[in-house]
């Protein structure tokens, strides 16, 4: 019984150290960096600007690799840069996650 709990206690404490989630921390740093750098062209909601809209109703069909990519490498002749130097894989992959599923702008 005991054996079992401590189990699950360190299941519980290492699960949010794995793949995709990051520490809330850096999340809080990254969705700002959204609103500020990627809302610079994209609009502070991510509704559109000179960058298209961002929005789940906007992304909704395509590909998640596709959308990974462009952030990753941006758009040769086209204003959106590559951010691969600047954020790491995992990064961009939770990013565009949190794109799909739409953000929150009530939080700061
Ligand atoms: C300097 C302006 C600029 C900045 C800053 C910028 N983008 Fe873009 N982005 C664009 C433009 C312009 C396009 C459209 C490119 C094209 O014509 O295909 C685009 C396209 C995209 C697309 C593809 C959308 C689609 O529907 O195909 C995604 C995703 C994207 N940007 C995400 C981001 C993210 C995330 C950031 C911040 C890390 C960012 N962009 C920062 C200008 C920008």
């Amino acid at each position: 019984m005991i054996k079992l709990s401590t189990f699950t206690l360190l299941y519980l404490l290492t699960l949010p150290t794995w793949a995709t989630d990051l520490p809330p921390q850096r999340q809080t740093e990254l969705l700002s960096f959204l609103k500020q750098d990627c809302g610079s062209c994209h609009g502070l909601t991510l509704q559109g600007g000179l960058g298209p809209s961002l929005l789940p109703n906007a992304l909704t069909g395509k590909p998640k690799e596709f959308i990974i990519q462009t952030i990753l490498k941006g758009r040769p002749n086209t204003a959106m840069p590559p951010w691969q130097g600047l954020l790491s894989e995992a990064e961009i992959i939770w990013l565009t996650d949190q794109l799909y599923k739409g953000i929150d702008h009530a939080h700061p």
